[in-house]
């Protein structure tokens, strides 16, 4: 039988590559992002069924029609995954970087609670499924210039943390993918050279694998995986001293 994914932010990046390759492999779709055309235009590409919803994920009611809709045509999904993302420079002496502060964190965050809502108690009930959340290598430290971003991300993977140790008695896997720099809109525009950058389409294969095995966290790439652990040890002083020195994501100027 085929499998049924959900993807939110599946116009562009990395959730147009996993939606193209979960596709080739013979899934059947759930195609989530707020640019209508844009998913219309995909789902031409893609060689196998899909559905197509142009919807923000911090509307809430919005999932919950998309969640029964997808049902009633599909059935229940075996993978949700929460793509949908944002990321832009913000500080917090600007009053205007204040909505952006909020968009971040209401986008990543809220935006997967929103995302996973319609379907935990139906997941809970059939005793199986996956949850997938994108968090991010920001989130592992405090980035100065991105600080709403990296605390999104940070609060990301500690909800993603508390929901894995929630529905792991009922066979339910929630898997939390870590990302260093992945080619993507998101990134193209950064100033700044971004080490060990990898191409959409080999992290797209290495998110499906990821999410194959059932694994609970993982960076990719491997390299970046290595920075992340380091990171994660590195006494305050330390940290302080290096990212006072690191480049940063200009800040959002119209909202
Ligand atoms: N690229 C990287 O290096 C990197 C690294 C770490 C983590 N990540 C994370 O990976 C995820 C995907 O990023 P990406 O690089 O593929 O970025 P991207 O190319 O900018 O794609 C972002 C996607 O999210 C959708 N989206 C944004 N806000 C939305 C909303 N409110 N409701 C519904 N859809 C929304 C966008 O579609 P619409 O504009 O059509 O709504 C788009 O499809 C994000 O969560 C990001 O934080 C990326």
């Amino acid at each position: 039988m085929s499998l049924k994914v959900i993807i939110s932010g599946a116009s562009s990046g990395i959730g147009k590559a996993l939606a193209k390759e979960y596709s080739k492999n013979g899934a059947i779709l759930g195609l989530i992002s707020r640019r209508k055309n844009v998913l219309q235009e995909l789902k031409k590409e893609l060689p196998n069924s899909c559905f197509i919803y142009a919807l923000d994920v911090n509307d809430i009611k919005a999932c919950q029609s998309m969640a029964n809709d997808f049902i009633m045509h599909v059935g229940l999904p075996d993978i949700v995954i929460a793509n949908a993302g944002i990321s832009h420079g913000t500080l917090t002496e600007y009053y205007d970087d204040l909505t952006t502060f909020q968009q971040i964190i209401k986008t990543n965050l809220f935006g997967t609670v929103n995302l996973f809502q319609p379907f935990v108690g139906l997941f809970k009930s059939r005793k199986k499924g996956s949850f997938v959340g994108i968090s991010s290598v920001a989130g592992i430290r405090g980035l100065p210039g991105a600080s709403a971003y990296s605390a999104s991300k940070s609060a990301l993977s500690n909800y993603l943390e508390a929901l894995r140790i929630e529905l792991s008695e009922f066979n339910i896997s929630v898997i939390n993918i870590a990302p260093g720099y992945i080619e993507s809109a998101m990134t193209a525009a950064n100033p700044y050279s971004m080490p060990f950058i990898m191409k959409v389409d080999k992290a797209a294969k290495k998110i499906i694998h990821a999410i194959y095995l059932k694994k609970k966290f993982i960076i990719i790439p491997w390299q970046m995986a290595v920075i992340g652990k380091i990171m994660h040890m590195l006494p305050v002083s330390i940290w302080d001293w290096l990212a006072k020195r690191s480049p940063r994501k200009p800040r959002k100027i119209e909202n």
